[in-house]
């Protein structure tokens, strides 16, 4: 048997986000946001699933709470709602929602347990959605406001914050795929979304230093490997491009202060309207983070494709590729690779994974309990190839397992479920799967045994 042991105080924690799991979406003023309207509309969402109860989470995060301590959870990440805060996006508070925050922070405390919020995790209000969204030049104003609000409330409680959570899907899911919310599909609004939430989280992490508000702030990316399909020189081409898509066109503002030369030129030869890029603003983005947040999942096989602008790539698996209950492929030694790449090549010196875990389907038992084997292998092979890169040199000072519970998982509705603990989204009963009875092991041995 191996026996992987981690540093001590490392954060062991789960992560959630605010429209996954909050439900009472009409309670107490909060506004609408995009994912509200969004998911209004017939054929979005699998099943016509929407987040408005999701996992009543806003009015049973005691019992959340309680469920995470019974776990040993040292941390936890969830996400703040800026339409519970500021319902029209801009102007006046709303104290109600705030409050909530505020809440569910002392319960944590109470707890023992860490909290590290997110201030933007998608669900922008409608209303700054009526005025063009994060591709709008006075949204990250905006931001700054709602920031300042959150930081104000809780700064202090609070010692680990990030900005904003995965820009790239929100940029790109939301206003190039169309699969996301706002489910715009302009190629050129999407690079101008990503550009704005750049801006936005530049003012506020200036507005943390400045506040001298104790604690740290960082951000969490989404960065996986995306590799060629085949030997060929198309393919390997097109897995740049897709790493400069995903990984570079997201690391490269926040670490360097530049965007990556490749990515500029074959978008402008695509006719693509650019960003900007203005110095001021660049400046702003490349402010010392305390750390970088990585959300790893999977590494995604490219293809070359000329027929798709403007990337001219696709996604595809290998055949006999391991895959989950979402299509997507078991790719532990990407996790390994990642974490060295961004040590190596970008100098990153502290490293959160705010979010890595899988999607399964199991369902409760007749014996009322939930077996998801899948999951804990999972877990085992990324928790020990994080330990490989940590082994490495690379300084990774938590991990936040994706999630905390079952919720609503966008696109997909209640039918993906990544959680530690079932839900029961009839009843809102709460079941601590095998995985999270194994993860609990884990936290309490502050060690891997495989
Ligand atoms: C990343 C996102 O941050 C989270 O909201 C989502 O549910 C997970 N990935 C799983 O897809």
């Amino acid at each position: 048997m191996k026996r992987l042991v981690f540093p001590e105080n490392f954060a062991w924690g789960a992560a959630s986000a605010s429209y996954q799991i909050e439900g009472a979406v009409r309670q107490d003023g909060r506004g609408e946001s995009i994912w509200d309207r969004y998911c209004s509309v017939p054929g979005n969402i699998a099943n016509g699933d929407t987040g408005d109860v999701a996992c009543d989470h806003y009015n049973r995060f005691r019992e959340d709470v309680a469920l995470m301590k019974e776990m040993g959870l040292k941390a936890y990440r969830f996400s703040v709602a800026w339409p519970r805060v500021i319902p029209g996006g801009a102007g006046a508070v709303n104290t109600k929602g705030l409050d909530f925050y505020s809440r569910l922070t002392d319960e944590l405390l109470a707890a023992g347990i860490e909290p590290y919020p997110t201030l933007y995790h998608w669900d922008l209000p409608q209303a700054m959605q009526d005025i063009g969204g994060w591709a709008n030049p006075d949204m990250p104003g905006y931001f700054l406001e709602y920031a300042k609000a959150v930081m104000d409330c809780l700064g202090g409680r609070v010692k680990h914050w990030m900005t904003l959570n995965e820009p790239y899907c929100a940029a790109f899911l939301g206003n190039y795929e169309g699969r996301q919310a706002p489910g715009l599909r302009d190629f050129s609004t999407a690079l101008r979304v990503a550009y704005y939430q750049y801006v936005g989280h530049g003012l506020a992490v200036r507005y943390f230093r400045e506040s001298g508000l104790p604690g740290e702030i960082g951000i969490a990316l989404n960065l996986m490997g995306r590799l060629p399909l085949s030997d060929c020189p198309a393919d390997r081409d097109a897995a740049k491009r897709a790493d400069g898509y995903l990984n570079r066109w997201f690391l490269d503002p926040i670490i360097r202060g530049t965007y990556p030369e490749d990515l500029v030129q074959w978008y402008t030869s695509k006719g693509v309207v650019l960003p900007p890029f203005k110095d001021e603003d660049l400046k702003l983005m490349s402010q010392k983070l305390d750390f970088i947040g990585l959300n790893y999942y999977n590494d995604f096989y490219v293809k070359d494709a000329p027929q798709v602008w403007p990337t001219g790539f696709k996604i595809e698996n290998p055949r006999f590729v391991p895959v989950n209950d979402r299509d997507w492929p078991i790719t532990e030694q990407g996790f390994t690779d990642m974490l060295l790449r961004m040590k190596n090549e970008y100098g990153i010196d502290r490293i959160l994974i705010t979010e890595n875990g899988t999607a399964t389907n199991e369902v409760e038992n007749v014996d009322h309990a939930v077996e998801d084997p899948q999951r804990v292998d999972y877990l085992k092979r990324h928790i020990a190839a994080m330990h490989n890169a940590m082994e490495a040199g690379v300084n990774v000072t938590g991990y936040m397992q994706w999630s905390f519970s079952d919720n609503f998982e966008w696109g997909f509705g209640y039918n993906s479920r990544f959680g530690l603990v079932y839900v029961d989204f009839k009843t809102q009963k709460r079941i601590i799967k095998q995985s999270g009875k194994w993860y609990s092991g884990l936290i309490k041995n502050n060690a891997l045994e495989l």
